[in-house]
């Protein structure tokens, strides 16, 4: 028999070590070296595999059906999460205190038609919740109501409710396992809390919900533990001060990431938005400069937002750069092209940079309508009426093709606009498929320096182009 003996191995990236020190020399990380006991080599002649029983391998075809899905009633919200709830799946929701996922969850236990829930709020009175429903006219809702926070009865509660469907748990940051010793809303105890829920969830096959908040630095309470032991990630974002909401899939393992629905919160609970668009433009004022209409794609929707821009000389040595729904870095890159490939003098002046109506946009196709709007707010000459923009922009000032051409400019005639500014088709094979565009007049754009143009904008040079 090898003897065994204890080996010091570093928790982040596997480097062992004969005894224990402070700073991994290998990852650089502190604190990360545990001692872990491990066996000596093998005796001779003996394999690693003696004794192990075979698994059995199987074809990629098979017979799995899909999943059943349970409606619940909001159509934002199946849509979000793949087309409804996946019995025995686990799906969490996070965001800011006061954002609304109370109220959505409760909205949703009380939708589901001939379905059992069970909200259990670690939160709220019992009262509270009650108030909550009879302002929103959903108390007659047969919804199983509990205010608990030790995981131990939850669990032995749920477990003899054997038709139950859904579970809310709201939220995992106020529970409390008792074998573990640390305080709630820590991530020993959040993980083990999560786990065990989840584990009664596959049990018994309901759906799962876990209310979870978001750190100041935007993150799930718990680092991320959480998102990795759950079928499901849904944030739900938006601005205190704006009555949208958007509900976005981070991840999903049945169903679309990057899906969003859109609501509104109202006096009434939250409404659904069918057509985002018309509600994100809704405030906008057509024939200003610094405004412009990115035919974007949220999932499988197309969304049209407006993008705001303000150029501004600096009263500072170091200009002011301010970004709300976009990516700072990508505003930087943005303004580093104009600048380097048209000639388009940026660097002293301060930039402000908007999403209008509370929406964060992740996509590079963004570039050019957030281009346009800062040429448009440079020279003061307005985008033209009546036209969106999107394209991506390279690091040369090119212009490159962006997925689901159609759709955006389908979208964008649906709502009345005439005109696009979009990257040239490349291949031959987009062409085809490129069907004329009926009302939409779209203007191929190769490159940012054919709109820094349109603008009257004389950058004097253009590099790359022989000069
Ligand atoms: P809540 O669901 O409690 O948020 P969370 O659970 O994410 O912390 O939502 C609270 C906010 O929503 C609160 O600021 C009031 C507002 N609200 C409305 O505007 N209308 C309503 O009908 C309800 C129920 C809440
Ligand atoms: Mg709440």
């Amino acid at each position: 028999m090898a003897k065994t003996k204890a080996t010091f191995v570093c928790q982040g990236c596997a480097a062992t070590y004969t005894k224990w020190q402070g700073k991994c020399d290998g990852c650089g990380e502190w604190n990360t070296i545990v001692e872990e006991a491990a066996r000596g080599p093998l005796p001779k002649g003996a394999t690693g595999g003696k004794g192990g029983r075979k698994i059995a391998f199987v074809g990629l075809r098979g017979q799995t059906a899909a999943p059943p899905r349970r409606k619940t009633g909001i159509g934002e919200l199946d849509r979000v999460c793949g087309g409804g709830l996946v019995a025995g799946s686990a799906i969490l929701v996070g965001g800011d205190p006061g954002i609304g996922k109370s109220t959505l969850l409760l909205q949703a236990c009380a939708g589901l038609a001939k379905a059992s829930c069970a909200y259990i709020t670690g939160e709220e009175a019992i009262d509270q919740v009650r108030l909550r429903a009879a302002r929103l006219g959903l108390d007659s809702a047969p919804v199983h109501l509990a205010a608990a926070t030790n995981v131990r009865d939850i669990v032995a509660s749920l477990e003899s409710m054997p038709t139950l469907d859904v579970a809310v748990i709201d939220s995992i940051q106020t529970m409390y396992a008792d074998t573990v010793d640390s305080a709630p809303g820590t991530v020993t105890q959040v993980r083990t809390c999560a786990h065990e829920l989840i584990q009664v969830a596959k049990r018994q096959g309901f759906a799962l919900f876990l209310v979870g908040h978001v750190t100041k630095e935007g993150t799930l309470a718990g680092p991320r533990v959480l998102e990795h032991m759950v079928d499901t990630v849904l944030y739900f974002e938006g601005d205190r001060g704006h009555q949208f909401r958007i509900l976005r899939a981070v991840k999903n393992r049945f169903g679309p990431t990057d899906e969003i629905g859109v609501f509104e919160m109202t006096d009434m609970g939250l409404r659904e938005v069918a057509n985002p668009s018309a509600l994100f433009l809704a405030e906008r004022r057509g024939n200003v400069s610094g405004s412009c209409v990115f035919a974007g794609i949220e999932g499988t929707r197309p969304v049209l937002v407006e993008i705001q821009a303000l150029v501004a000389p600096t009263s500072f040595g170091t200009p002011r750069r301010a970004v709300v729904g976009w990516d700072m870095g990508r505003l930087n890159m943005v303004t580093a092209v104009l600048e380097a490939r048209c000639g388009v003098a940026l660097g002293s002046n301060d930039i402000y940079l908007n999403v209008a109506g509370g929406l964060r946009i992740q996509e590079p196709a963004a570039d050019l309508a957030v281009a346009a709007a800062l040429l448009s707010a440079l020279s003061g000459e307005p985008v033209p009426a009546e036209a969106v923009v999107f394209g991506e922009i390279g690091l040369s000032g090119e212009v490159r093709a962006v997925a689901q051409r159609d759709m955006r400019l389908k979208e964008a005639g649906k709502l009345g606009f005439k005109r696009a500014w979009a990257p040239k088709l490349s291949s031959a094979s987009d062409k085809r498929a490129g069907k004329p565009n009926g009302e939409i007049a779209v203007k191929d754009i190769g490159h940012v320096q054919d709109i820094v143009t349109q603008f009257g904008i004389d950058g004097g040079f253009r590099s790359g182009t022989g000069h």
